[in-house]
């Protein structure tokens, strides 16, 4: 059986998992134990429909899309139980910082057809803008003006933005943890946004970049989850994993510009099947995206937040030759050409 295969087996053994033995989560909560981020730059993907009907069929009920793209929200309609998180694109956040009339006009174009019947759960300013000279400054006035809009119409979407944690250091405690000054500043006033009505600020955590920068001292299976050693002691906490590490750094960085009651979904986490030798081959993606499965599936949560559930998304579903070359194009657990 291929990886990709194996995986949905996995995630389906867990979602029986969940259902047996912990009777707290409601039935639609129990089957999405992770969710996918669907990207579309390759020119040899599978249709919007086909891709809705994939995952309905193996009851992927989260997904996330990097821009309001009109074939896949025409898809999902009449699928509410499938949430969706849309994204803005990075280039377009400048021209809809410059007023308040293009957030509204980028509203009703993108958003307000597909309300009553796609379940968009979040609308994300930005991947990745925060830090960033050439974006940042932008992503918390269109963040200010969608929340107001769906505050005002009273819309269940959460608006927030994704950010990269590669600052983060992968060795040290996670209590060490701060923001780049940079990340500071932009970050701050978005953090404060958030907190008023404690949405979640959505994370990108890639072990796999800590681990390729620093292979000798990295081990492996810190990396991707597959000891139960302690590899890095912080004060009472014990951490076997890289991941639950940067996600209790970012917690632990937030709580140094006092912010507490933010939480945190992560956005993206996964690792590329080819590109670097023999550090990125399927069966290593397999092992981390299947640990990371199982890891959300058994409720631990992390040292700092014991026993609550993980909301996240692995990346991504499908590779996309139209990324650079190298990893980029390799993160998917499909390859439209097999
Ligand atoms: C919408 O999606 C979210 C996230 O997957 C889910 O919790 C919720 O139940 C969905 N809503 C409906 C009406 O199915």
């Amino acid at each position: 059986m291929d990886y990709s295969k194996k995986l949905f087996v996995l995630l389906l053994s867990c979602m029986t998992l969940i259902f047996n033995y912990n009777n707290i989560y409601s039935v639609s909560a129990a089957a999405s134990v992770v969710g996918l981020n669907y990207g579309l730059l390759g020119n040899n993907l599978p249709s919007p429909s086909d891709v809705i009907k994939f995952y309905k069929s193996q009851n992927v009920v989260k997904i996330r899309i990097f821009e309001p793209n009109k074939d896949i929200l025409e898809a999902l309609r009449g699928n509410r139980e499938i949430g969706v998180i849309v994204g803005i694109k990075n280039e377009d956040l400048k021209a809809l910082a410059a007023n308040k009339d293009a957030v509204k006009t980028w509203f009703a174009t993108n958003i307000d057809p597909y309300v009553s019947e796609v379940n968009i759960t979040f609308i994300t300013v930005g991947n990745q803008a925060i830090p960033g000279d050439e974006n940042g400054p932008y992503v918390f006035p269109v963040m200010q003006s969608l929340t107001n809009i769906v505050k005002s119409r009273n819309l269940p979407i959460l608006i927030s933005t994704t950010i990269t944690t590669t600052s983060l250091a992968a060795l040290k405690p996670p209590s060490a943890a701060v923001l780049t000054p940079l990340a500071r500043k932009q970050l701050f006033p978005v953090l404060k946004l958030l907190s008023l009505s404690s949405t979640p600020i959505l994370v990108n955590i890639y072990p796999y970049y800590f681990y390729v920068a620093d292979p000798k001292n990295v081990p492996l299976e810190y990396a991707n989850f597959n000891t139960d050693k302690v590899v890095v002691k912080d004060g009472s906490l014990s951490y076997t994993n890289m991941f639950d590490a940067i996600f209790d750094g970012f917690l632990w960085a937030m709580e140094k510009e006092e912010v507490r009651n933010v939480p945190l979904v992560v956005s993206e986490t996964g690792w590329p099947s080819a590109g670097n030798g023999d550090k990125t081959t399927p069966a290593l993606q397999y092992t981390y995206n299947g640990n990371f499965v199982k890891h959300v599936a058994s409720g631990k949560g992390t040292p700092k937040r014991p026993n609550s559930r993980i909301d996240g998304y692995i990346f991504e579903t499908y590779n996309e030759n139209q990324k650079p070359d190298g990893i980029y194009q390799h993160f998917g657990l499909f390859d439209p050409t097999a």
